[in-house]
């Protein structure tokens, strides 16, 4: 059997990068795109919606953990490619219900990956050869750094801390499995933290826009210190097509932005460009609004990525500076109220009065 070439499976694409990378592929690339999502609370078939009417998109509602859901997907479109998003992805969730992380980061990716090599089987020589199945991992899986530590490389150590964590990391090294024990052809990225349009509100970012909007309290965990290195969505999906493009099968490369920002930096300039665009003489400063909350258990203090692998071998680097990608950010927000309506519906509101309730202050 032949592949369709540039045909290809998705998997998670109504979630955040997962959309994201929908929306760019398929205004650039040719071929049918198949977005297999559950629609979880996180998958938001909305965020789609200028594809209604374009024949090359299709979804299929159903869960990564269905075998007989997959191999029906696999064999109907025939993917020249699997990009692999779809996950449970807040740490916090992770740490209030750790089951679902097992679930469908390690059992879907299992199965995933064992539908996909049954598939890839069936495949002519060159079908084979030109395969790829690229799995969409994070920097969690390292662990925490030292102020001064150097940043996490490829051959850094894992150590993942979260339940999230360690559920991806489980999900990375049966990637590696199936290659070292049966040759798929596979590709691992494990890049930083994501921000830009479309990111559910219950991530630092988009939660802090939304607060300062309205006037509600900013809850910064623990003493804020924590440093994340940011990277626009954008920048991110560009990384993913130059690795599925370009990348050496079996290798995996970090992704990161260039923009370590301790977490308290983030939110003060998130208030500051609030108050720019939106002046509210009963709420400027914005930054008022801020209180230090009850921190994570487990809270890793520091990631940093080091991209040089990504960049020396295909060319590949960051290009939105953090600055103009956090405005752009705010402005889409503040531009897509409807949006925001959609997303906050009841089952949002009580994760928020869960995590948040007991947090009252450190
Ligand atoms: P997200 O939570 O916004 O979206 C996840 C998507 O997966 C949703 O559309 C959801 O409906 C879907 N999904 C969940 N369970 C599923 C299942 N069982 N079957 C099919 N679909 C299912 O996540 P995101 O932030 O877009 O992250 C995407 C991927 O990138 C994840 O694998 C995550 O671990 C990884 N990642 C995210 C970040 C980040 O900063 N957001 C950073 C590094 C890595
Ligand atoms: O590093 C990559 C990871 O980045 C991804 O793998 C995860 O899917 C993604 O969720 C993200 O994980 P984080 O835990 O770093 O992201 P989050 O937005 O939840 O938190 C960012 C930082 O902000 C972290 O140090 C915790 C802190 N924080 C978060 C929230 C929601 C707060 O201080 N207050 C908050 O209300």
């Amino acid at each position: 059997m032949t592949v369709s070439t540039n045909n290809i499976l998705v998997t998670g694409g109504a979630g955040f990068i997962g959309s994201n990378f929908v929306l760019h592929w398929l205004a650039q690339r040719g071929g049918q795109l198949i977005n297999l999502d559950v629609l979880s609370y996180a998958g938001n078939p909305e965020n789609l919606a200028s594809l209604r009417d374009d024949r090359r998109y299709k979804l299929v509602h159903g869960d990564i953990c269905d075998a007989s859901l997959v191999n029906t997907v696999l064999r109907e479109h025939r993917p020249s490619a699997i990009v692999h998003f779809a996950a449970e992805s807040h740490v916090d969730r992770s740490i209030a219900d750790p089951g679902a992380f097992i679930r469908t980061n390690v059992q879907g990716t299992f199965t995933l990956l064992e539908q996909a090599k049954q598939y890839w089987l069936t495949l002519d020589d060159a079908g084979r050869k030109s395969f790829r199945f690229l799995h969409v991992s994070t920097d969690e899986v390292y662990g925490s750094l030292g102020p001064q530590d150097a940043a996490f490389c490829e051959t850094t150590a894992y150590a993942p801390n979260s339940p999230y964590a360690a559920s991806k990391a489980a999900s990375d090294h049966l990637v590696r499995a199936y290659h070292h024990t049966f040759g798929l052809p596979v590709l691992t990225t494990n890049c930083s933290n994501n921000y830009g349009p479309f990111q559910f509100p219950e991530k630092l970012i988009p939660l802090m826009i939304l607060n300062a909007l309205e006037g509600k309290p900013l809850p910064v965990y623990g003493d804020g210190g924590n440093v994340r290195d940011w990277l626009f969505v954008e920048d991110h999906c560009s990384a993913i097509r130059t690795v599925l493009d370009r990348g050496r099968v079996g290798q995996t490369y970090n992704i990161g932005g260039n923009s370590e920002r301790k977490n308290l930096d983030v939110v003060t300039a998130i208030c500051d460009i609030v108050d720019e665009l939106r002046p509210d003489a009963a709420l400027t400063p914005r930054r008022r609004l801020i209180q230090f909350v009850k921190d994570r258990p487990g809270h890793d203090r520091r990631y940093a990525i080091d991209a040089s692998k990504i960049e020396h071998e295909l060319g590949w680097k960051p290009t939105e500076q953090f600055e103009d990608g956090l405005r752009k950010t705010v402005a889409w927000y503040l531009e897509h109220a409807g949006w925001v309506e959609s997303v906050r519906t009841g089952a949002y509101l009580e994760w928020i009065r869960q995590n948040y309730e007991q947090r009252t202050s450190r």
